[in-house]
């Protein structure tokens, strides 16, 4: 196993006195190196009060925006660089809507910027098409440059970015890090397969909204938006099966880049209990950022 945190073994209901002492102590280690915050993670994950399974109220706390002190003399911190790996329909797109409005980050999604091209009736969107539609990885040569444009894009530079099903293979992860782009974190969400493939029949998108729904667990707000809900072309139970396979395949191996500022996910439970945990761990990285640029400012 990785030595980023399990949250899914944290199951004990966490009463509420426990909170204040769930936050990092970002004065006394001011470092923001990966190691540094993941050595702080597996310490909180000791604590029997970390448990934000079906923690609602939790939930909707963590939801705030962070309240970070701002010091006029300090640099502004470097932006986050997230990645969020995960299995087909494993609620990888859900929390980048929640993570991106909370933290601003640009989303850039390998599968979203695939469909753009077969949308476009570009010649490499009716390649990726064709391995799209046997569950197969798309060939780096469309992949990678794709990819590499979107994160040197001003916006993402700027604002920081939240990398979506890439990379997704060894060679795609070699190739990130020989141009240059170093995440911060890894995220990973861990859910059982019987629930993803539920999940891949039932999901809908609204093509005017880029929403994600689906019609048992998040069903859509009106009827207007009902009418006009889309399915995907490998949304179905045989191509989730494929797709499955391929991501099995390749997903130690690309782990294993990242062992260091690995985090995983329990992503079986509420959506937003799952962004409240992801959302633990990026308000501490932020924390530890900005504790960094205040005590270098103080030099
Ligand atoms: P891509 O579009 O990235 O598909 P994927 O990885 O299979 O993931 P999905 O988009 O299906 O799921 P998700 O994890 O985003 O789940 P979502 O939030 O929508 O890639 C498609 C294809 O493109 C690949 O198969 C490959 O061919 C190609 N490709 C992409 N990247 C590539 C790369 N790097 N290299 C080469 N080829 C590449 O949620 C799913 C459903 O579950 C929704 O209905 C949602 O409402 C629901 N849901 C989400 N969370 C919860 C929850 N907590 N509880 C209940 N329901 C939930």
């Amino acid at each position: 196993m990785a030595c980023g945190v399990n949250f899914s073994t944290i199951t004990q209901p966490r009463p509420q006195p426990c909170y204040p002492s769930l936050s990092l102590s970002s004065s006394s280690s001011p470092s923001n190196s990966p190691k540094s915050l993941i050595s702080q993670l597996s310490l909180v994950s000791n604590n029997p009060c970390l448990s934000l399974r079906r923690d609602r109220t939790l939930a909707r706390s963590r939801l705030r925006a962070p309240n970070f002190k701002v010091l006029a003399s300090a640099k502004k911190p470097e932006p986050l660089k997230i990645m969020i790996s995960g299995a087909p329909a494993s609620g990888k797109g859900t929390q980048c809507e929640l993570i991106t409005q909370k933290y601003g980050l640009v989303h850039v999604s390998a599968g979203d910027l695939l469909r753009a091209e077969i949308a476009a009736g570009s010649e490499n969107g009716r390649r990726a098409k064709e391995f799209m539609e046997k569950g197969k990885l798309v060939p780096n040569e469309i992949v990678v440059m794709m990819v590499k444009e979107r994160l040197l894009q001003p916006d993402s530079q700027e604002n920081g970015w939240l990398l979506d099903g890439y990379p997704r293979s060894l060679s795609q992860a070699t190739a990130l890090k020989e141009f240059g782009f170093k995440p911060d974190l890894f995220i990973l969400l861990e859910v059982p397969e019987d629930t993803l493939v539920e999940r891949v029949v039932g999901r809908r998108l609204d093509p005017v909204t880029g929403k994600i729904y689906h019609l048992k667990y998040s069903p859509p707000e009106t009827e207007e938006i009902a009418a006009r809900l889309t399915q995907r072309f490998d949304d179905t139970e045989e191509k989730v099966k494929l797709r499955l396979r391929t991501h099995h395949q390749n997903v130690e191996a690309v782990l294993s880049m990242y062992t260091d500022i690995t985090v995983k996910i329990n992503g079986s439970i509420y959506k937003e209990d799952v962004f409240a945990q992801i959302d633990s761990v990026l308000t501490e990285l932020l924390e530890q950022r900005q504790a960094t640029s205040e005590s270098l400012a103080a030099k």
